[in-house]
């Protein structure tokens, strides 16, 4: 039977309606079909500015938006809807979830994070579940208004708190699942957070294999009450799933919905023994991929249906994670593949440059790691460190391998890498930060430098590190038109070009990392 959503709403939610904000006009169409037909008002807008027009004109209940969108972007929006009206949900929906952005969005007080491409059976859950937070929000609101209903304030403010405890929860599987880069991570974290969040003695990733449908082991948590007991699990020692849980990963493999078993009267005996257990599917591209298990060993603790929603929308929102990572792995792939070549015929052309990218990026990584840049600051070092020079593919051989000294116009065509190189990446529609970096890698921290003469912290601060790192590695190689340094000389040149042509911050790290005998 068709069961009109709206029937599950108040009255003031069936007067209300969801803004859609994204700047692909297909993706709206979709979504104002899909919700219309299930009974809900739709407005929608192709950006931030044009949705804030629409929510002074109509009664919003609820919205969903894009990023990356021109005139305002996603997270911006937000804010504003926040100071307008903080009872609207804001949920965010985007093609590569960055922990930057999390945490972001978190701040901004968004309530959900949906990967694209979204489902749209997720995107309408989200809705009720959304709704119904905000009905309970509303009423807590005009309730704390009048004095009397204490009770039933007490009681809101309770299930409030349950609430802003679940989605805690939610945000934190949403912020530790957007901060993995490879796929491998992810099984592992899925285990340890299912041990964590539902107090289970044991949970295991299974992949399953596609010819004999059987279950094998590919991570596995065990907590630390159970480790301690008397029959601790089987860890390690097999790979398979016991008797008991295989039948039932197997039927719930056939079924592919999630399985719960909150009393389980078939257990087996020690280490087989299993008093509760839940069993979720992880579907990709519509098959099952592989189950997460988590069971109860010992002691009076057993599963209940809110814990199986909690691992239900771990196992999604993994989904989505591995779907990305796997392409953004191959693309990524196949990218760097393509850029590694650009940066070798280079090498090739001008075989004094060879290698220098390499040594560029070691140098550049060892400075970041020392001034405290973060994971995600070194991984983009390492790329762009690799890159930097990929514009000299763009200056004449008679320039690039001149031995005499460059006229003035020649100079001025090798002045022109550091902007041809950020292009070239840009044109590829990917990496705004190594973009900005290769293209101010030769500025100086007085101003001085090109292409933009930026000064002092208004270029990148990992461009300040690459420059400090290029300039040592130019030094410390043979050149076509001169012979390299002593590292006596080089190290007096530093030190005099500190506070004019480099941050002193990077070159007293690069001074100490050198003393250390780190740098060679
Ligand atoms: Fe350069």
């Amino acid at each position: 039977m068709f069961i009109n959503a709206a029937q599950n709403n108040t009255v003031s939610d069936m007067n209300g309606k969801i803004l859609f904000v994204d700047d692909e006009e297909n993706i709206l169409e979709i979504a104002i079909e899909f919700f219309q037909h299930k009974g809900y008002h739709v407005v929608t807008a192709k950006n931030g500015i044009e949705a804030l027009k629409v929510l002074t004109k109509e009664k919003i209940i609820c919205c969903f938006t894009d990023i990356n969108m021109p005139e305002m972007d996603g997270l911006q929006l937000a804010e504003e809807i926040r100071k307008l009206d903080n009872t609207i949900p804001v949920i965010v929906m985007t093609g590569y979830p960055s922990l930057e952005n999390s945490i972001r969005t978190l701040k901004n007080g968004v309530v959900d994070f949906l990967i694209k491409p979204v489902n749209l059976n997720q995107m309408e859950v989200c809705v009720k579940r959304v709704l119904r937070e905000r009905r309970l929000f509303v009423k807590n609101i005009l309730l704390s208004k009048e004095i009397e209903g204490k009770e039933r304030l007490v009681r809101l403010n309770n299930e409030l708190v349950y609430k802003l405890k679940e989605l805690q929860i939610l945000n934190k599987i949403m912020t530790d699942l957007s901060t993995i880069s490879s796929t491998e991570d992810i099984f592992k974290l899925l285990v340890e957070i299912t041990v964590e969040l539902t107090h289970a003695d044991e949970s295991k990733f299974f992949v399953i294999n596609d010819s004999e449908n059987t279950p094998f082991e590919v991570a596995s948590s065990i907590s630390k009450t159970y480790r301690e007991s008397p029959f601790p699990g089987t860890t390690g020692k097999s790979l398979k799933a016991d008797n008991g849980l295989n039948l039932m990963i197997v039927d719930t493999v056939q079924d592919e919905i999630p399985l719960l078993v909150s009393e389980n009267k078939n257990s087996g005996r020690g280490a087989d023994k299993n008093l509760s257990v839940m069993i979720v599917p992880l579907k990709i591209q519509e098959k099952v991929f592989g189950v997460l298990t988590a069971t109860v060993k010992q002691g009076v603790k057993r599963f209940s249906d809110k814990e199986l929603y909690y691992l239900s929308f771990m196992t999604q929102k993994a989904a989505s994670s591995i779907e990305n990572l796997v392409l953004y792995e191959h693309i990524n792939r196949g990218l760097m593949t393509t850029l590694k070549a650009f940066v070798k015929a280079i090498e090739v052309r001008d075989p004094y440059t060879q290698e220098h990218s390499n040594r560029v990026t070691e140098i550049s990584t060892k400075i970041g790691k020392k001034t405290g840049c973060s994971d995600e600051e070194i991984d983009i070092l390492k790329i762009s460190g690799l890159l930097h020079d990929i514009g000299k593919i763009g200056i004449r051989d008679e320039i690039l391998l001149k031995t005499g000294k460059l006229t003035k116009e020649e100079f001025e065509k090798i002045k022109e890498h550091p902007d041809i190189g950020a292009d070239i990446i840009g044109q590829l529609g990917m990496w705004d930060e190594h973009q900005k970096i290769i293209r101010h890698h030769h500025e100086r921290f007085d101003g001085s430098g090109y292409p933009a003469g930026l000064k002092g912290e208004e270029t990148p601060h990992l461009a300040r590190i690459l420059s400090v790192a290029d300039a040592y590695d130019a030094m410390a190689s043979d050149r076509a038109y001169r012979k390299k340094l002593a590292p006596e000389i080089i190290l007096n040149i530093l030190k005099d070009c500190s506070g004019t042509q480099f941050d002193p911050k990077y070159v007293e790290a690069f001074l100490s990392l050198y003393m250390e005998g780190k740098i060679n």
